[in-house]
């Protein structure tokens, strides 16, 4: 079911000449920087939004309970807000290695707060990737994550740090909120 996309990545050798590369996180790349990085600044992206439509096999789930994480969906007008990460290429071997159930890098410009702009990376998984789940409720969306579990740890864990994140940015996206919303309901229903 998973599909390993880090030969595919390897291709990508644009930004491989030079001395450093802005990445931009704006899933678990927001709260878990498990690599070194010269820089980080919020920064956002246009056109895109954020949604739970990725399966998780290897990370929040396993391949018969895929967990769902995040990836981006094209939408025209929207801004994503998350972190700019500057790394040096040869990062993008660990990075290739964590983002391999379906994502891809795509080169893209971000913009910082103070209004200046970069070009960079970003990983996005797209419709056609083998462990894509695509749309579903968000009341549905908190159902799988509330009891999806993967090496990694609970798919819940990463929902609750996205929005935590997000919230630490001062960033609304109300999908996120929507489904951390639906998430809390369950298991405070749980626990009574
Ligand atoms: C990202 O964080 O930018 C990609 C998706 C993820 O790893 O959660």
């Amino acid at each position: 079911m998973s599909l390993n996309t880090i030969a595919i990545n390897r291709l990508m050798d644009r930004f491989d000449s030079h001395d450093s590369v802005w990445l931009f996180g704006y899933g678990s790349l927001i709260f878990k920087a498990d690599f070194p990085f010269i820089e980080r600044r919020p920064a956002s992206i246009q056109g895109w939004s954020r949604r739970f439509w990725q399966g998780s096999h290897d990370h929040r789930g396993t391949e018969n309970a895929p967990g769902r994480v995040v990836t981006l969906v094209p939408d025209e007008g929207a801004t994503c807000h998350g972190m700019a990460y500057l790394v040096t290429p040869e990062e993008f071997a660990h990075l290739d290695h964590r983002e391999k159930n379906g994502y891809l890098r795509l080169a893209t410009e971000m913009r910082f707060e103070d209004g200046s702009a970069a070009e960079g990376i970003v990983y996005i998984a797209t419709v056609d990737n083998a462990a894509y789940l695509g749309p579903a409720s968000e009341e549905d969306i908190a159902r799988q994550i509330a009891t999806a579990r993967g090496p990694s740890g609970p798919n819940s864990e990463y929902l609750l740090a996205l929005a935590q994140a997000l919230r630490e940015l001062g960033k609304h996206d109300g999908h996120v909120q929507a489904i951390e919303r639906h998430l809390l309901a369950f298991t405070g229903a749980a626990q009574r």
